[in-house]
Order: C-alpha cells, then sequence, then structure tokens
C-alpha cells in the first residue's frame, strides 16, 4: 500500500519540477506539495486505523466460529447419545411385546 503511494509522489515531484513555470510564485508549489504530503500521511493513518479495525474483527470472527464449531461438536454429541437411547428404547419395547 505505501510503495504505490510513494510512487506516485515521487512522478508528481518530478512532473512538477520539469512542468513550465508556474505563474505563481515557487512558495505556493511548496504549499501544494506540503498539503498533499499533509494528506498522503493522514490518509496512512486512516488506513491503518481501518487496517488495526479489520485485524480485531477478523480475530473476532475467528474466536466465533471457533466457539460455533465446539458447540456444534456437543450438539453432535447430544445427538448421538439421544439417538442411543431411543435405540435402546424401541428394542425395549421390542423385547417386551415379543415376551
Ligand atoms: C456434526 O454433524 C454434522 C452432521 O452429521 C456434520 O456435518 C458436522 O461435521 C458435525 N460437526 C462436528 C463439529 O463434528
Amino acid at each position: 500500500m505505501r510503495d504505490p503511494l510513494r510512487f506516485w509522489i515521487v512522478v508528481f515531484m518530478i512532473g512538477t519540477s520539469f512542468s513550465l513555470e508556474p505563474s505563481c510564485p515557487i512558495c505556493s508549489k511548496y504549499d501544494f506539495v506540503e498539503q498533499l504530503l499533509e494528506r498522503v500521511i493522514r490518509n496512512e493513518f486512516a488506513l491503518k486505523d481501518a487496517l488495526d479495525k479489520i485485524t480485531a474483527t477478523h480475530s473476532k470472527v475467528v474466536d466465533t466460529l471457533k466457539k460455533i464449531d465446539e458447540k456444534e461438536m456437543t450438539l453432535n454429541e447430544s445427538i448421538k447419545s439421544l439417538r442411543i437411547s431411543i435405540e435402546w428404547a424401541y428394542l425395549d419395547e421390542i423385547m417386551t411385546l415379543t415376551r
């Protein structure tokens, strides 16, 4: 993310250096570059903030998925033992009827 940004800044700086002399004073060119750099820095901070939030959300999602998986495993175990109970109840019923 950083490198393309730096590339475009360099391209911009070279472009402004070789372009025709602006009609306004030199200082305004520096003002513009300064503003641009400030904006770039602000964007970098915003990007870092967004990335931090994404990372935090990602770890929460991973955590939640792990918990869901554990609950599913518990549920599967419950279903399995319930099935066994039902099968035993059926067997018991059949034994009673055939007696
Ligand atoms: C729970 O059972 C379902 C259906 O049999 C199965 O697809 C799933 O993988 C099982 N999950 C776990 C965590 O064992």
